[in-house]
């Protein structure tokens, strides 16, 4: 079983994503397992503070180390040495499919979802393995981050998905029923290739239209 960890100021993001989708079945079926944690849990004041202003000055607040290394050290697996922790940044390495079929083959992930302005550098350069970015856009925070990463991973663990080789088909183009359709004035035929029986050219066609 692959087991996730996230470590969020915003749990219950996560709530319809993980207890709706696929990644439900998943869990059910006991291949995958997502623990959901709130970061405050570990901050050490009455207000559950989990950010400070920059040292050196400037606009917004900083995410403290110490509530997510104390976090960390609570959730990351004391038997597996098969385990990873990341944070995602929009500074970080860009994730893809290879990043994702690495880690299906893990224990544990454990994810950092930072949040504000930034995470105090010591995150990253000392508790998380990785640093990771799901594109060259910037987010509120690394929640939606953490949620693409894990479906993408979860996809490629053994089960998940009923029929193996469509866990990691990059989708060619696809038609179904009608065979014609008028769109505006024009009729609209399905390629006669798809329709034709004859695999080898069908083939041929699908690796054309990827
Ligand atoms: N947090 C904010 N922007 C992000 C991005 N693009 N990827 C991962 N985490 C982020």
């Amino acid at each position: 079983m692959l087991k996730f960890d996230v470590i969020t100021i915003f749990p219950d993001i996560f709530k319809g994503f993980v207890e709706e989708s696929l990644l439900a079945r998943g869990q059910a079926k006991k291949l995958i397992k997502i623990n959901l944690h709130n970061l405050r849990k570990w901050a050490n004041d009455k207000h559950q503070t989990v950010d400070d202003r920059p040292f050196g000055g400037g606009p917004g607040m900083v995410m403290k180390v110490e509530p997510i290394m104390k976090a960390v050290k609570a959730v990351s697996s004391k038997t597996s040495k098969k385990t990873k922790v990341i944070l995602f940044s929009p500074r970080g390495k860009k994730f893809n499919q290879e990043m994702a079929k690495k880690w299906a083959k893990l224990d544990q992930v454990v994810f950092i979802c930072g949040r504000y302005e930034g995470v105090d550098e010591r995150v990253a350069d000392y508790l998380a393995d990785e640093v990771v970015s799901i594109g060259d856009y910037v987010l509120n925070g690394g929640e939606v981050a953490a949620m693409i990463v894990m479906e993408a991973v979860s996809r490629l663990v053994p089960g998940f998905i009923a029929k193996k080789e469509s866990a990691e088909k990059f989708d060619h183009a696809q038609f179904t029923r009608p065979e014609q359709l008028v769109i505006g004035k024009k009729k609209i035929s399905v390629p006669k290739v798809l329709l034709s029986g004859d695999h080898k050219k069908i083939e041929e066609w699908r690796d054309g239209h990827k």
